[in-house]
C-alpha cells in the first residue's frame, strides 16, 4: 500500500470510529433521558392514582352533607388532623406558542399573600382529577380543562391557618399537584374570593427560582421538567 492509501485508510477508520462512538453515546444519552423520566416520581399520563375497592358509583357518590363538615368540626380537623388538598399546575399555551402556568395571590392563610398554585381540599368521593377540575373551575373560572397526570405529592407544614385559635395554630396538608391543561387558550380567568390577583409564568424552574417564586411552585415545575424535559418546548 502506498503511503497515501494508508493515510486514507487510517482517516476512514478514525472517522468510522468517531461515528460509532457518537451513535453509541447518543443511544446512552437517550437511555439516560428515559430513565430520568421514569424515575421522576411522576405518575403515568392519564393516571390519577385512584384505587376503588368496590362499585365506583357508590364510592364516589357522596351527599353534600357528608362532603362538608360543620365549621367547628372542620376547624378542629384543620388544626389537629392532616388535610388533603389538591393543587393545579394549570398550563396554557400563549399566543406566542410558549407554555406557561397560572399562579394566584392567596387571600387567606395558610400562605396568605403568597403567589401559589390554585387548589383546595379534596372532598369525600372525589378523585384527584375530579378535585383539580372542580378547583380550577371554582377558583379561576377556567372550565375547559383536561387533567393530565399527578406530578407528585408533597407534605406541607404551615405555622398559621384560617382556623387558628389563641392556643392552637397552624395546619398540615398533603398536596398532590395535578398537571392540568387549558383547552381554550383565550378563556378569561375569573377569580373567586380565595385569591386577589393572577399571573402566568414560564414553566422553566430556573427562571422561577431567579424570580423568587415560592418553593412549592418551584417543586411542581422541577417535577414537570424531570418527567418530560421537552414539555416546555
Ligand atoms: C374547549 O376548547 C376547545 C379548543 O378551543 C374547543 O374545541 C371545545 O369546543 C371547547 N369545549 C367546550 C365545552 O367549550
Amino acid at each position: 500500500m502506498s503511503n497515501s492509501t494508508t493515510n486514507t485508510a487510517l482517516a476512514a477508520s478514525f472517522f468510522l470510529g468517531a461515528a460509532v462512538s457518537f451513535l453509541v453515546s447518543n443511544v446512552i444519552n437517550k437511555k439516560k433521558t428515559s430513565l430520568n423520566r421514569t424515575n421522576a416520581g411522576a405518575t403515568m399520563e392519564g393516571n390519577d392514582l385512584s384505587l376503588y375497592y368496590g362499585d365506583i358509583s357508590q364510592l364516589t357518590t357522596v351527599t353534600q352533607s357528608r362532603k362538608f363538615l360543620p365549621s367547628e368540626v372542620y376547624g378542629k380537623l384543620v388544626r389537629d388532623c392532616v388535610v388533603c388538598c389538591v393543587d393545579c399546575l394549570l398550563v396554557r399555551t400563549s399566543k406566542e406558542g410558549k407554555k406557561e402556568c397560572l399562579l394566584v395571590l392567596r387571600s387567606s392563610e395558610p400562605v396568605k399573600g403568597v403567589w401559589w398554585l390554585p387548589g383546595g381540599r379534596l372532598l369525600k368521593g372525589e378523585s384527584f382529577f375530579a378535585a383539580a377540575k372542580r378547583k380550577a373551575q371554582e377558583e379561576t373560572g377556567l372550565t375547559n380543562v383536561t387533567c393530565i397526570q399527578v406530578l407528585g405529592v408533597w407534605n406541607t407544614f404551615f405555622p398559621t391557618s384560617n382556623w387558628d385559635t389563641d392556643t392552637e395554630k397552624g395546619t398540615q396538608t398533603v398536596n398532590p399537584i395535578v398537571l392540568v391543561e387549558l383547552n381554550d387558550e383565550g378563556a378569561d380567568v375569573k377569580l373567586d374570593d380565595t385569591s386577589e390577583e393572577w399571573r402566568w409564568i414560564s414553566l422553566d424552574p430556573e427562571e422561577a427560582i431567579q424570580n423568587g417564586e415560592d418553593k412549592y411552585v418551584v417543586q411542581g415545575l422541577l417535577r414537570l421538567q424531570a418527567w418530560n424535559p421537552s414539555y416546555n418546548r
